[in-house]
């Protein structure tokens, strides 16, 4: 823990905003393995910037390659893979950005935690929270296994990867997510089509 650190007060949220004319945030996806986050989160990201606003999306295996390769997948590790992104997320958010994010991200109190980060001010700050929206990728886990496109069911199953999500490593539903999407009920675009929707009708994106 550091000492000896003082926090340094930039523009105002809503000034950035403003300059930006666009409203940063978050869509944090989470769903098991082969639910299709990081498809629809992809899909969307393209939505997104094809309307000409500014957004990216952080993928759990890909921020495992760079930020987070000392991380495994042990429920420490996950804790912590989680607080990195939630961090990393509201930095994007804080810059007018529309942060994604697609990790299974099991644990409800970690997800909370994301949650509680977003909504956090700094000292003497008057900005509002930056919102803070969860997707619930929601797929039976037969259908994930069915999908399995990296063939990682069937190396769980075998006993060839250890704590696997929804196999030998719990992951706990969201009881009151902003939004569920069920992927094995709609197309890709469908699903999209349903997020930009609630976005628009919340007056976060125009
Ligand atoms: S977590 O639980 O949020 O920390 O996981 P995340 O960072 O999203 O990483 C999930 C991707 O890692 C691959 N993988 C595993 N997933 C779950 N359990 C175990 N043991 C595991 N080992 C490797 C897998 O490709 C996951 O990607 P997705 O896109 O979810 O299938």
């Amino acid at each position: 823990m550091a000492t000896n650190i003082t926090w340094h007060p930039s523009l105002s949220r809503a000034e950035r905003n403003s300059l930006r004319k666009q409203q940063g945030f978050t869509l944090w996806f989470t769903g098991l393995s082969a639910s299709g986050k990081s498809t629809v989160a992809t899909a969307l990201e393209q939505h997104l910037l094809h309307l000409g606003l500014a957004a990216y999306r952080l993928d759990g295996d890909n921020v495992r390659f760079g930020l987070n390769k000392d991380l495994g997948f042990s429920d420490k590790d996950r804790t912590e893979n989680i607080r990195r992104i939630g961090e990393v997320a509201k930095l994007f958010a804080d810059s007018s950005t529309i942060a994604l994010t697609s990790f299974i991200s099991p644990f409800k109190a970690d997800r909370e935690l994301a949650r509680t980060l977003h909504a956090a001010k700094a000292a003497g700050s008057t900005d509002e929270p930056i919102p803070f929206i969860e997707v619930y990728v929601e797929v039976p886990i037969e259908v994930a296994e069915q999908r399995d496109p990296k063939g990682l069911y069937k190396k769980a199953r075998a006993g060839e990867i250890k704590e696997f999500t929804g196999i030998s490593s719990p992951y706990e539903a969201p009881e009151n997510p902003e939004i569920t999407i069920r992927t094995a009920e709609k197309s890709v675009e469908e699903c999209v089509v349903d997020i930009v929707a609630w976005l628009e009708a919340k007056g976060l994106i125009p």
